[in-house]
């Protein structure tokens, strides 16, 4: 028995993450076990669901999140691979329910498999969406090789430098990532200080670079996050590719750039 049985609008979120799971091993995104999934499952929970007794003690989350009372999430577990979360969602990820202190969570279904150690980052940012009444419902957070790498130089770390560089690769990349990649200086992977660092630059940005370490990026489901962390990483190719043959890329000019946004009604 699996919670996702005759719970299909469940098991369509859990199957989304495991589509995006594979991507992102298939991109080179994912060694080992780098990156982690989380989504907001609240909607889909049942008086079934709110019933199922925990199959793990209760944990820390490390801080107190007064908006995730009575939520639930499908989170992927600590060190375990994308490539295997692709195939086997429910062996390699668990669904979590949020206790009413708000500061402990227990394990509900389907296996006692730990959450990711970026849980906090994940479940603050949840908290922080709930908070200002977003509908966004997943967080990705990944290694995607070139946009890392752009990270280790001082300059792309100031602020909308890389995000001004990416959108003018290509057209696509504002419309499709519109809000751009704000910078958060380097933090210990699964820290508190991270996920308050990440809280603090979504109030402006829907994907976030840690520097040396990866991104972090929110929207409505975890197709969309992924898209977006997608089309930047793809004008960091582009701006990659030219540089490789020799030249530095003269990008879209201002004019370009405010036609375009002009045209498809993007924020400036
Ligand atoms: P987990 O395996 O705990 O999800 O950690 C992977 C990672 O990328 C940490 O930043
Ligand atoms: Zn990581």
């Amino acid at each position: 028995m699996s919670i996702l049985d005759n719970r299909p609008g469940l098991a369509h979120e859990v199957e989304q993450v495991a589509e995006v799971a594979g991507y992102l091993w298939q991109k080179g995104w994912a060694e080992r076990n780098g990156g982690n999934i989380t989504v907001n499952v609240t909607e889909h929970v049942d008086d079934a669901i709110r019933a199922m007794p925990a199959i793990s003690e209760p944990r820390a989350i490390g801080f107190t999140l007064p908006n995730l009372k009575g939520c639930y999430f499908y989170c992927k577990g600590t060190n375990k691979r994308m490539r295997d979360l692709a195939r086997w969602p429910m062996e390699n990820g668990s669904v979590i329910r949020i206790l009413d202190d708000c500061a402990h969570y227990e394990i509900i279904a389907d296996n006692p498999v730990a959450p990711t150690s970026e849980l906090p980052s994940h479940l603050a940012v949840h908290n922080y969406l709930i908070g200002k009444g977003s509908d966004y419902k997943a967080s990705v957070h990944t290694h995607p090789i070139e946009l890392v790498a752009m990270s280790h130089c001082k300059k792309f770390l100031e602020k909308d430098v890389a995000t001004r560089l990416l959108w003018s690769m290509i057209p696509e990349t504002k419309a499709f990532c519109p809000r751009g990649l704000g910078i958060i200086p380097y933090k210990l992977p699964s820290s508190n200080d991270l996920a308050e660092a990440t809280i603090k630059e979504l109030g402006d940005y829907d994907v976030t670079l840690w520097e040396k370490h990866g991104v972090f990026a929110v929207d409505t489901d975890v197709m969309a996050a992924f898209d977006q962390i997608d089309v930047l990483n793809k004008s960091a190719l582009i701006y990659i590719a030219a540089k490789n043959m020799g030249f530095e890329p003269d990008g879209m000019s201002d004019e370009q750039m405010a036609e375009m946004t002009t045209a498809f009604n993007l924020p400036k």
